[in-house]
């Protein structure tokens, strides 16, 4: 157990972003009852995606992170978890493909609430009030009343939690990730998209690999591990009192982990190195991540790495860059050379959202394709050149139908946008956009498979 550190440590540290609760007493009641309820999760199942991200360190697995920016009381529904997780799970089967590798599944989904903010307050016409927090914190409604936190909202965002999180495990362990039943999912996609033969020889292939499987006594019904899948929860440990109150001393190890998701991530703007976040994120044994902007330096990530993973525990540390398609080459490389140059065991993974965020000029937020397969692409390039692997992907997604990113095979304008634009924050890749993104970074992943082993070959004289 970390010496001088206890899961509220933090409250005595400078902090960003953080909501202000007009009834102190009222958050404090809420605080003491979530402490007392089940975790989320188990200690066990925590150590097990530490181990499949120590794998993907060493270049013997993918990471594939996603779901919504913010996750609302409103679209609670189990079609939209089901949706998500279809098309998560194609796209899973996609890169495992591509890969020749396990693909360690993460969701953004059941805790994904918190949302920083660039500005405290929002104005609209001579109109000003707090800007919206996230549904655990406030309501999007632009009103004085919706927008004063409510720490009824944490509980309501906890049992939210727990009952998604129940139907995903279902899911994942109950028969719907049946691998032929998404790969006919995926050859559905591939039939009805407008740029389907690029992906029909891939999804040929897989077909053909399922077959000869079957030919020789695999398939579902005799193996088990092609009916279910391991699936991890995540999100941005942003409102540190519910995380506290989720904190929980694992009675096997005796070490504390939070059970609130399996991974959680310290956002861009919370990663100061002396403060609240950084404080509470080390004292837990979960996996965590830590995104990275054009903001953070080699030195400074070092600093964070010597507070985060001081002993250097291979899948404990995910560094999820974002830096906006254009200025990955600026900033990766130093941040890559400074980790290798100290021989430090952390996942690379790529946000290939949050940097490319632009306003069209019809108002909307959104985020261009091409520039979202720019930045993915780029990542891909810089690692080769440094002979590092590309980890993972981290994104924004959803199962729905929804226009909120220009582009695409489909290809959203503009003006598409007022059509479905339902995201509660950021804008967010559709179901197809996903696949296709899949489909796109499938064929990164196997050259530089096919790189490495060429390397590899060099190295040994063959
Ligand atoms: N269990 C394996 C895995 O999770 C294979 C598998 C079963 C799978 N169902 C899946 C892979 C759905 C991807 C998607 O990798
Ligand atoms: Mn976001």
């Amino acid at each position: 157990m970390k010496t001088n550190w206890k899961p509220d440590s933090w409250r005595g540290k400078p902090i960003e972003q953080v909501p202000v609760y007009p009834d102190p007493e009222a958050l404090a009641a809420v605080e003491a009852r979530l402490s007392t309820y089940p975790p989320l999760v188990f200690a066990g199942e925590a150590r097990k995606l530490k181990k499949a991200l120590a794998q993907v360190s060493r270049g013997e697995a993918f990471l594939l992170q996603g779901g919504d920016c913010a996750e609302s009381f409103a679209e609670h529904h189990p079609d939209n978890i089901r949706d998500f997780f279809r098309v998560f799970l194609q796209m899973a089967v996609v890169l495992t493909f591509a890969g020749s590798m396990p693909v360690v599944k993460v969701g953004r989904i059941a805790g994904q609430f918190a949302k920083p903010r660039s500005a405290p307050m929002e104005k609209i016409g001579d109109v000003e009030l707090p800007s919206y927090r996230g549904d655990n914190i406030n309501g999007i409604d632009f009103t004085p009343e919706s927008r004063i936190p409510d720490p009824r909202r944490i509980e309501d965002s906890y049992r939210q939690s727990a009952a998604t999180l129940n139907l995903l495990r279902a899911f994942a362990q109950g028969g719907y990730a049946n691998l032929e039943h998404v790969h006919q999912w995926m050859l559905g996609f591939v039939k009805d998209s407008p740029q389907g033969h690029h992906y029909q020889e891939i999804a040929d292939r897989i077909s053909e690999a399922m077959a000869f499987m079957r030919a020789c006594g695999i398939d579902p019904d005799t193996a088990p591990s092609l009916r279910s899948t391991d699936f991890f929860t995540s999100h941005e440990a942003l409102l540190l009192g519910y995380e506290q109150a989720m904190t929980r001393v694992d009675s096997t190890s005796g070490d504390w982990y939070a059970t609130s998701g399996h991974m959680l991530w310290i956002g861009d703007r919370t990663r100061q190195v002396e403060n609240a976040h950084v404080d509470y994120m080390r004292g837990i044994r979960n996996p965590i991540g830590l995104k990275c902007g054009p903001s953070l330096t080699p030195d400074g990530l070092i600093q964070l790495i010597d507070v985060l993973n001081p002993d250097n525990e291979p899948g404990r540390l995910t560094l999820i860059c974002r830096f906006g398609a254009g200025k990955v080459y600026d900033h990766l490389p130093g941040l890559i050379r400074a980790v290798e140059r100290e021989g430090r065991s952390v996942v690379w993974s790529c946000d290939p959202m949050h940097g490319n965020t632009i306003k069209a000029v019809t108002g909307y937020k959104t985020r261009p394709f091409d520039l979202v397969l720019k930045e993915v692409k780029t990542f891909f390039e810089v690692h080769a050149g440094e002979g590092t692997f590309p980890g993972g992907i981290h994104i924004e997604m959803t199962g729905k139908n929804v226009t909120e990113c220009t582009g695409g095979a489909r290809a959203i304008t503009d003006e598409d946008l007022s059509d479905r634009y339902h995201t509660h924050c950021d804008p967010r890749l559709n179901a197809d956009q996903s696949l296709e993104l899949a489909f796109l970074v499938a064929e990164l992943l196997k050259h530089s498979r096919q790189g490495q082993a060429l390397q590899a070959a060099a190295a040994s004289g063959i």
